[in-house]
This record gives structure tokens, C-alpha cells and sequence, in this order.
């Protein structure tokens, strides 16, 4: 409304005189235009100049005088026709309005100050200062010698009004012409954007702070593995059962195949591409056993291998990259991976359904489980952990295998940080590999180290999105070149 107002006055009129009266006279706010004005002016539609004026505006005790009448006023009209005594008259109009209103009352002629008693020295009284105050409240200039008196009872102060004339600016239009901050898709497309007027870049205006970069925890995971291993392409979070599983001598019927376990796709369901041979020697190990194995001896099933799922761990990833290397002439690999998993599992404070795996593998011939603790402990202690125990467990795709634990200071116990074995021959020779290949592998979960390094007891606050960005920050910054 301000905005129509001023333009449209300009349209016809050379000059608003001055921002105050143009706003009285159109029961506008005067801040209101003021805004307008500056807004207007910095997109040069006007141009302006500074108007200040002295004003005067009531202090506190003027306000209460201006709606209860001034002291002297009220202290006449408290004295009854037949005078009244010193005492009485202070108690009835309290000592600050009697101190006041007796001396100026004594100025003004208007009593006698008897030794008895106070009288009246007229019947009727006018009420000068309030009316006085209410003037300069309503904006209505009074006398100097007024003036002079008000401000020396402190009833008013000045004040410095501040307001503008305004003429057409150089860009003066009578609307203003919407001007647009981003060419759109849509305003490009319909031809729009030749009539359309852009915003300035502001090439001087401040941008946000730079805070520095933040590794995540589970990207400082890469620092563990030596710089000879060579990182395996992990992405790819759907798998079939046959890579997750088959391939890694996993039976059929084991449980962590179940539903329970594992999350398989719906669409699509199966898989249209394995290889066909290693397939069908995959379906003899299972079913009769070779290369020196006696096999699970049960009915394998191509459709059980078809079935897509979420990889259950990146030994899925571990079992594609032997296969490859296995169709090459030998030779020795360390490979790493770190990445995503999926297990359908209950989410708590120390479980998700969506974690990450750290998984090593080295191949060569003549490996032995000795070369395994080697490699574990270098690996461990580059992650803090240098207290190492290892316990004989069972995975169908390793043999030996060992569960690995650490000493951890803090809780003063043992607590078990990954798993580990030899690749079985049964898995690794129907690949093709030759008969004295042996690989040594191991694999963790990245949140639980983590965890434990960076003493976080809830993994969702380390991943998710309930995840602790503070925690990021508080890590130092990451600087190029410096390790
Ligand atoms: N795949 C195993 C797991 O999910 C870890 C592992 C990797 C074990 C390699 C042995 C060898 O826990």
C-alpha cells in the first residue's frame, strides 16, 4: 500500500515534500514509508533527501499528567470551599503530588497558604499544562516561553524526527518490475526470460565461512589397510545368492540363507547372468564334494542361487574378484573393501539392519595361518588395537577360521572385533584357481571398532540419520599432504 502510494503520487506530482505529513495524510505508519523509501531508493526508482526536524515528546511524568491533569490542578480541586488543614491535605493527596502541586499553585496566585489553613484563592481553575501536554502529544506545535517552562519541569524532551523528500529516481516506473534472482527452467523455456529484469550480483557480499572438511569416521576406516592393497569395487548392493553364498560354499539350507537373516528382492527376484561352468562345478562341490572334499551331499538348486538379496556381507564382493583373478594367469593380490552391508536383524544401541564391513584378503602361494595372525595384528594395531587373542571358530567358506578379539582397556575386558580364516579349497578351486593358491581373509564390522576407538556407545549416532555431526567436527581437520 505504502509502495502504491508513493509511486503513484510521483506519477503525478514532481516531489513528496516530506515522508512525515504524506504519511499523516494517508494514515500510513511513517516507519512504514520510511522502509518503502529506502527500499525504492536502492533500486533507484527515487531519489531523496534527508528532512530532520526537533520535535518534543512527553517524559513519563508528562504522560501521567496529561491524562490525570497536573499536580497543581489536582491539588486545587482537592482543597474543599472552606479551606482545609496543612495535615489533612497532605494526607490526601500523598507528600509528592502536595510537595509539587503546592509550589507551583503558590506561583500560580491560586491559594492562601494560611498558618491554620490552605483556601482557595479562585472558584475555578484552568487546567494549562495538561492541555499543553495533550498539544504536543497529538503533534501540535506550542509557544517558545511554554516550551521553555515544560521542559524545565521536565515534562518533555527533545526528540529528533527523521523523515525524506522524495523526487523520481533514475529508474522511476509508476509498478515496480519484479526483478528475478534465477533464470528457471520454466521462465528459459516459455521465452519469458528477454522481458524479465535480474537482480545485480552482489560480487562483494560475504559468503559463508569455511568451516574445513570433516573425514567421517568410517572414511578414516581406509587407513588401515598398507598402501599395496588395492580396493575392490564394491558397489553393488544387490547380489545374487549365488555370489553372497553358493560361490563360498555356503549350503543351501544353512541358516543365515533364511529369510530371517537375509533380505531378498522382490523385483527383481532372480538373476539372468552367472557363469555358466564355474556354476555347474559350484553345484558338484556342493552336491558330491572334488578337489580332495566329500561335499554336502544334498540336491543343489539353480533356483535357490538365482535369488537376488541385499549382500549379506562384501565376501560377496571378496568371492566375485577370485573368480576374476582366477581367470587370468596367477598372480599374488591383496585386496581390500569397506562398504555396505545388509542383515535383517533387530535394531538397538549396537545393531543396524544397514552397517558397513572392512574386509581384507591377501592371495599367494604357500600362505599359511601364521601369515593370517601376521597380517592381523599389523592390521589391528594400525586401527589402536595391539592386544590381540584368537579363538577357533567355523565359517562354511574358511578353514581354518578364528574369531579375533581385543583387550579393551576401558571396559577391561576382551570383546570380539572381527572373523577371520582361510579360504577353503572348495571354494577356491572350482574358481580355478591353481591347487597351491591359498587366500588368507578377514572381515569386521567398521561401526563396532569404531565405536570402540572413539568410545561412541550408540551406532546410531554414528550412522544414520541420527548421526552426530558435532562428532565429525570435533575431529581435526584434514589437511592436505599432512598424514
Ligand atoms: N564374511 C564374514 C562375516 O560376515 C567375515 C569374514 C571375511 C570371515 C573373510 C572370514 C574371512 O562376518
Amino acid at each position: 500500500m505504502a509502495e502504491e502510494a508513493i509511486l503513484g503520487y510521483l506519477e503525478h506530482n514532481d516531489e513528496i515534500k516530506d515522508s512525515g505529513e504524506f504519511a499523516a495524510e494517508r494514515n500510513i505508519d511513517h516507519n512504514e514509508i520510511v522502509n518503502v523509501i529506502k527500499s525504492l531508493y536502492g533500486f533507484r526508482y527515487v531519489d531523496v533527501e534527508d528532512i530532520k526536524r526537533e520535535s518534543w515528546v512527553l517524559t513519563d511524568e508528562g504522560n501521567t499528567y496529561a491524562v490525570s491533569g497536573s499536580p497543581e490542578v489536582q491539588l486545587f480541586l482537592a482543597i474543599p470551599e472552606e479551606g482545609i488543614v496543612k495535615d489533612e491535605l497532605l494526607k490526601k493527596v500523598g507528600s509528592s503530588l502536595f510537595k509539587i502541586g503546592c509550589a507551583q499553585a503558590a506561583k500560580n496566585k491560586w491559594l492562601d497558604l494560611g498558618k491554620q489553613l490552605i483556601t482557595r484563592k479562585l472558584q475555578h481553575v484552568d487546567d494549562k499544562v495538561k492541555n499543553l501536554l495533550l498539544q504536543i502529544q497529538q503533534g501540535q506545535g506550542i509557544g517558545s516561553d511554554d516550551i521553555k517552562a515544560l521542559k524545565a519541569r521536565k515534562l518533555i524532551v527533545p526528540q529528533t524526527w527523521k523523515g525524506y523528500s522524495v523526487k523520481k529516481g533514475p529508474n522511476y516506473a509508476p509498478k515496480r518490475k519484479q526483478v528475478v534472482t534465477d533464470l528457471t527452467r520454466d521462465n528459459f523455456q516459455s521465452g519469458e526470460w528477454k522481458e524479465l529484469e535480474f537482480k545485480e550480483y552482489n560480487y562483494t557480499a560475504k559468503g559463508q565461512p569455511l568451516e574445513g572438511g570433516h573425514l567421517h569416521p568410517l572414511l578414516k576406516a581406509r587407513r588401515y589397510f598398507p598402501s599395496q592393497f588395492e580396493e575392490m569395487p564394491t558397489n553393488n548392493f544387490v547380489e545374487s545368492s549365488f555370489w553372497n553364498f553358493d560361490a563360498l560354499f555356503q549350503p543351501q539350507q544353512h541358516p543365515a540363507r533364511d529369510s530371517h537373516d537375509t533380505f531378498f528382492l522382490e523385483t527383481p527376484s532372480t538373476t539372468n547372468k552367472l557363469p555358466e561352468d564355474y556354476v555347474q562345478r559350484v553345484k558338484q562341490v556342493h552336491e558330491t564334494g572334488g578337489y580332495g572334499s566329500r561335499g554336502y551331499a544334498y540336491d543343489w538348486k539353480r533356483e535357490e542361487a538365482d535369488k537376488n538379496l541385499l549382500r549379506t556381507h562384501t565376501t560377496a564382493v571378496s568371492s566375485r574378484m577370485l573368480y576374476q583373478l582366477a581367470q587370468k594367469p596367477f598372480t599374488p593380490k591383496k585386496y581390500f573393501s569397506i562398504d555396505r552391508v545388509f542383515r535383517n536383524e533387530a535394531v538397538d544401541r549396537t545393531h543396524l539392519a544397514e552397517f558397513h564391513q572392512i574386509e581384507g584378503l591377501v592371495c599367494d602361494r604357500g600362505l599359511t595361518l601364521c601369515d593370517l595372525i601376521g597380517v592381523l595384528h599389523d592390521f589391528f594395531s594400525r586401527m589402536g588395537m595391539t592386544k590381540l587373542k584368537f579363538k577357533p571358530a567355523y565359517n562354511p567358506y574358511t578353514e581354518p577360521s578364528m574369531e579375533i578379539f581385543s583387550y579393551h582397556e576401558g571396559f577391561k575386558k576382551w570383546v570380539e572385533v572381527g572373523n577371520s580364516g582361510m579360504f577353503r579349497p572348495e571354494m577356491l578351486q572350482p574358481m580355478g584357481l591353481p591347487d597351491d593358491v591359498q587366500v588368507i581373509a578377514w572381515g569386521l564390522s567398521l561401526e563396532r571398532p569404531t565405536m570402540i576407538l572413539y568410545g561412541i556407545d550408540n551406532i546410531r549416532d554414528l550412522f544414520g540419520h541420527k548421526v552426530d555431526l558435532g562428532l565429525m567436527k570435533k575431529n581435526p581437520i584434514c589437511r592436505l599432504g599432512i598424514e
